[in-house]
């Protein structure tokens, strides 16, 4: 795992501002928390930033910071603990993050790295030629149980071999929607998701329906007319 630091100077925007949309998904995500605790809403406005952007930069986390009311600092140290976020601009089609922990580490991840240095840069941080792939190891990504795996922006590809590895970076298609790197999966389940979801079974109905559809309908009672004494 590498050490964690913004971008130099000479990438960084002058200045950052959520759009419109976004802006309006920041008033949502403000709302949900109490009086004096928005700051909590940091690690969502940062990713929403990340979503508008393809990275964080320094702009936009002081920006958050000032709409937070929260030093810069913490902002920064937030920023820069959680490798979802991209400090530095990523490949466009695919940024390949690599568990390199143990339990992947021994089911092949250092293979998967390999992989990666030799389809898109010998050194991690780096775009390709045209910009569109670039690729880092990251710590434990929760997916130990099919280990090796990577991470690919929202998406997981898990029980990997380089091979595997090599035809997703080779065929992942650059995302068609708005945002300004094409890359908003935000509003789509994970691939592992739709795989299960693909992969499960018409569901039978429960058995207490299955038990209701086969008892035959009984006419609707009436209640008798009551004969009160007069
Ligand atoms: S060790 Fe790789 S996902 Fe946990």
């Amino acid at each position: 795992m590498s050490v964690r630091r913004l971008a130099e100077a000479s990438v960084q925007p002058a200045s950052f501002a959520f759009n419109e949309a976004n802006s309006e998904e920041v008033s949502k995500w403000l709302a949900k928390y109490p009086k004096g605790r928005e700051q909590s809403a940091i690690i969502p406005l940062l990713m929403i930033a990340q979503d508008q952007e393809g990275w964080v930069s320094k702009p936009a986390i002081e920006r958050i910071a000032d709409m937070l009311g929260m030093p810069y600092i913490r902002a920064l140290e937030v920023a820069t603990f959680y490798t979802q976020y991209q400090l530095k601009p990523v490949g466009t089609r695919a940024h390949v993050q690599v568990c390199g922990t143990t339990p992947c580490m021994l089911r092949g991840a250092g293979a998967l790295i390999d992989t990666c240095k030799s389809k898109i840069h010998h050194e991690q941080f780096h775009t390709n030629a045209d910009g569109t792939l670039s690729w880092e190891e990251v710590e434990c990504l929760g997916a130990c149980v099919n280990a090796p795996m990577v991470m690919i922006f929202k998406d997981t590809y898990e029980d990997l071999t380089p091979a595997r590895l090599a035809e997703i970076i080779k065929t992942r298609p650059r995302c068609s929607t708005t945002c300004a790197t094409g890359r908003n999966t935000a509003a789509r389940p994970s691939r592992l998701l739709r795989q299960r979801q693909q992969a499960r079974p018409p569901q039978r109905p429960c058995r207490h329906r299955r038990r209701q559809s086969r008892r035959p309908t009984l006419p609707k009672r009436t209640r008798p007319p009551s004969h009160r004494p007069r």
